[in-house]
């Protein structure tokens, strides 16, 4: 296998728990470090055999003396490779190195004044008196004899401290969130000065090692097939398979009839025809619709769909010869969260619920070209292989598309006028460049008429629910702050110009307790 340069300067990652994890590896990979995240328990000889430069230890939930604490294998620590403990990661380590920890007679939660004393080679460059993002309630009470005193805050005299003969360094602050402002100069002098690294990850060099290991991998009779959804993961996908094989790889698009306004167009347009590459669209609008008439309950919904698309993928892969691949869209947080790899059930973070099962009723062996990275760095790959801006930063939409979004039972018109809708908001939205800004915004149309005048006339119509959220993960969101005049400006259009809809509401709920879809 090729190997793919920034690979040998990695940088494990052993998760905790906290809901920062997969953040400080986001951080160590923008410092052009690979990172990994780990269970744990991870063995010193799994750390070895991926060549660690460095290790991490994240904060986490537990108090280090509850029962079923999570510890690190002491070895780590003996090793010669340079670790960082990051709160719990601090305090459960400078223990196992004979440090006393306690709760903190003032919890810190929120900002907090570091003053540093002795900057040593992890603050330096920092400024003496700075703000940090604190979030205990125990901490470092008497680090023993054996560590130096770094920095401080009011509340918490040992903040930051360093072993006095192991390259072991604690910060009982959170380096990896922006109200940390000088956590980035803290990470440099982890990555480059302590543990010696040069930044060798680059996304260009990552991109040609997955094409040459796509192209050692299928062989040169053998096709691969692609889903594509139009979203963003799946065509990153594509365009990268498609840079390795180039026509032996077959893209299926199935148009289920759920789709956004143009959106089979769209997808034709940039694949089949700016990109030349082999592509199936599937029209089974018909077929989906006839089986989801009538129904309402979600899950039902969901269901059908889940069915009906793999008859119709499987149909349709079945007619392209020698197809002994499938390639996903599979990223970093689902290989974690999955358990695969070094993560084992460290993290749990569920980005996706997209329909499974696809490759295990097909036989095909996979291709996940994605799965070593974030989301972002997706759309910077995506980028890279040419894909234009309005694809790479495209919000997510779910697997069962506007189903999901036509609450109720669905027929064809409600779905039209559920596009015309959305296509508005999403038309306005991208006018006044809310649209990088928000995360991901969309019409909803719901089951239910109000009484409404137009002109002289009595309407009794449908009411249209806007939903934009701005989250970094979609696991918590808040609405957006859409200004007003922008809302009415939207709602004024929708009402004039989709007929069925006589109302327009913004949802104003966080998630939780909503969730971003309606459903
Ligand atoms: P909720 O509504 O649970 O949605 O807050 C969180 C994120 O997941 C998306 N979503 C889906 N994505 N297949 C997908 O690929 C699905 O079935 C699905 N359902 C929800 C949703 O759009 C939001 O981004």
């Amino acid at each position: 296998m090729t190997q793919i340069q920034g690979q040998n300067e990695t940088v494990i990652i052993l998760d905790f728990g906290s809901q920062y994890s997969q953040l400080i590896a986001r951080r160590v990979r923008e410092k052009n470090v690979y990172s990994l995240l780990a269970r744990p328990d991870v063995t010193p000889d799994e750390v070895r055999a991926h060549n660690a430069k460095g290790i991490i230890f994240t904060g986490g939930p537990n108090s280090i003396y509850e029962d079923g604490a999570p510890r690190c294998n002491p070895e780590l620590l003996e090793m010669g490779i340079p670790v960082l403990g990051i709160c719990y990661g601090m305090q459960m380590s400078s223990h196992l190195l004979g440090a006393e920890i306690q709760p903190a007679e003032h919890r810190e939660y929120g900002r907090a004044n570091l003053t540093i004393s002795t900057p040593g080679e992890l603050l330096k460059g920092i400024p003496t008196d700075t703000t940090v993002w604190m979030s205990h309630g125990d901490q470092v009470q008497d680090p023993g004899g054996n560590f130096d005193i770094l920095a401080s805050t009011p509340t918490c005299p040992f903040a930051a401290v360093k072993h006095k003969t192991k390259p072991f360094y604690g910060v009982q602050f959170h380096p990896e969130v922006t109200h940390t402002p000088h956590g980035n100069e803290l990470f440099d002098n982890f990555l480059y000065g302590i543990c010696g690294c040069q930044g060798l990850w680059q996304m260009s060099s990552f991109v040609n090692a997955v094409v040459e290991q796509v192209r050692e991998q299928v062989g040169p009779d053998d096709n691969v097939i692609c889903g594509l959804s139009g979203g963003v993961d799946s065509s990153v996908v594509a365009a990268m398979l498609h840079k390795a094989i180039g026509d032996r790889l077959h893209c299926i698009f199935v148009d289920n009839g759920l789709l956004r306004l143009n959106e089979v167009e769209f997808v034709q347009k940039m694949f089949g025809d700016h990109f030349k590459m082999q592509l199936t669209t599937v029209p089974a609008e018909d077929l989906f619709l006839g089986k989801l008439a009538g129904v309402s309950e979600p899950q039902e919904k969901r269901k059908i769909i889940g069915h009906t698309f793999i008859d119709v993928f499987k149909e349709a892969a079945q007619k392209i010869p020698n197809a002994k691949f499938l390639a996903q869209g599979t990223l970093y947080p689902d290989v974690v969260e999955s358990g695969h790899s070094l993560a084992g059930q460290a993290a749990n973070i569920k980005l996706h619920h997209n329909v499974g099962g696809l490759p295990e009723q097909l036989g095909f062996d996979l291709i996940e070209p994605l799965r070593d990275l974030f989301k972002d760095e997706v759309r910077r790959v995506g980028k890279l292989l040419g894909l234009p801006e309005d694809m790479v930063w495209r919000h997510p939409f779910p697997g069962p598309g506007l189903a999901v979004r036509c609450l109720g039972d669905i027929t064809r018109d409600k779905l039209d006028v559920l596009r015309q809708a959305d296509h508005i908001l999403l038309e306005e939205i991208v006018a006044e460049n809310l649209y990088r800004k928000t995360s991901q915004t969309f019409a909803v149309l719901l089951p239910v008429q109000s009484v409404g005048v137009m002109g002289d006339g009595r309407t009794y119509e449908n009411v249209c629910a806007l939903r934009s959220v701005d989250t970094s993960d979609f696991m918590t969101a808040d609405w957006s702050r859409i200004p007003y005049d922008i809302l009415a400006r939207i709602s004024n259009r929708i009402i004039n110009e989709v007929r069925g809809v006589n109302r327009v509401v913004y949802d104003i709920s966080s998630k939780p307790p909503a969730t971003i879809e309606w459903e």
